[in-house]
């Protein structure tokens, strides 16, 4: 045998060896680069033909050609076969369709949200219409209209944050009793839910921004019996009927007589005297109300000998306190999941 034939053969064993260890595309491809790629054994065989004396060269170049393309076949063959394997492989693998799915994260109807949502569905069973109006609000709004003059003292306590010498950030929901009434003629009953700001020490029951649901009703012939039995109503609906709410006579300039709206705290129910919820009172203010002072009525220009009305606003976040029973209002705007998740 002429030596580049034993040479051929030697190389061809070579090559049949490394494609019986290859198993996937890459090891193949590398076996393929190996021989027939362009600096690969072939190349080099066929370098020695320059060598050989001129006559034998055309028979040493085909000899070469002849192997290259068995070669060339023997190694689609194999991969062929690779690639059956891995289909069948795809095949075979088995998928549990009974495996549980990993759940998409939702968002969530925010808790003061739904207290909005839950209160405007109880009032909108009576009738009640919902506005809503500007934050920044000029202080005819915010006072004068309420029977809270320049120099009344009620305006401190309000602890508001002026914007200018006469436009200030709302820090209650009542101005929507004045802009209502302006704009149209008893009957009228509305609800008022929205932002509010005050200069309050951020703690457990109190935060600088937070929300009120103002509501009003003026008509012929309103008393203190339906503010009562509306706002029993309204609690007994977000807090079922086993929660005590109480009625303590209070002062506001545009309500006359006024009562502020107590329920049992809903951290200690009344019983740790060293709550810092209730500060040991045993209760947590909901909100004002009261009978619609005349001199409101007189401002809008509503005649007081004929009609009357009843006003209320609810710090929602308070009344979130004990729909939910959560023992700090901060947890309403820390964007906590684990905590919004168990109010869904
Ligand atoms: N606006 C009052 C407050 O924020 C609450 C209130 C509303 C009182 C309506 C009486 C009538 O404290």
């Amino acid at each position: 045998m002429s030596e580049l034939a034993s040479h051929l053969d030697e190389m061809r064993r070579r090559f049949e060896e490394a494609l019986a260890l290859a198993r996937d595309e890459r090891s193949l491809d590398e076996v393929r680069v190996a021989f027939l790629g362009r600096s690969g054994a072939v190349t080099e065989l066929r370098r020695t033909i320059g060598t050989l004396p001129p006559a034998e060269r055309p028979q040493a170049g085909k000899t070469i050609n002849e192997a290259v393309a068995a070669m060339e076949e023997t190694l689609e063959r194999v991969r062929t076969q690779i690639e059956a394997r891995a289909f069948e492989a795809d095949l075979a693998a088995s998928i549990d369709v009974t495996y549980p799915p990993i759940p998409p994260q939702l968002g969530g109807i925010h808790p003061v949200r739904k207290i909005v949502e839950q209160t405007a569905a109880y009032f909108g069973r009576h009738g009640f219409a919902v506005v809503v109006g500007p934050e920044a609000e000029p202080d005819y709004y915010a006072f004068d209209a309420l029977n809270i003059p320049s120099d009344h003292p009620a305006r401190e306590g309000f602890d508001s944050f002026w914007l200018s010498d006469t436009l200030l950030l709302r820090p209650h929901t009542s101005p929507m009793q004045v802009r209502t009434m302006q704009q149209h003629r008893p009957p009228i009953a509305i609800l008022a839910p929205g932002k509010c700001y005050r200069r309050d020490a951020v703690d457990a029951r109190h935060l600088f921004q937070f929300h009120q649901i103002e509501g009003l009703l003026v008509a012929e012939g309103a008393h203190f019996g339906h503010l009562k039995g509306m706002l029993t109503g309204m609690c007994r609906e977000l807090f079922g009927s086993q929660q005590n709410v109480r009625f303590r006579p209070s002062f506001f300039p545009f309500t006359e007589p006024s009562a502020e709206v107590d329920t049992t705290c809903p951290k200690c129910k009344g019983r740790a005297p060293e709550c810092n919820m209730c500060g040991g009172s045993g209760w947590i203010e909901l909100g004002g109300s009261g009978m619609v002072h005349p001199n409101v009525l007189r401002e809008m220009d509503y005649d007081p000998e004929v009609y009357s009305g009843w006003a209320f606003g609810f710090g929602i976040e308070r009344l979130g306190l004990t729909c939910y029973e959560v023992d700090d209002i901060r947890r309403f705007i820390n964007s906590d999941p684990d905590f919004l998740e168990q109010l869904q």
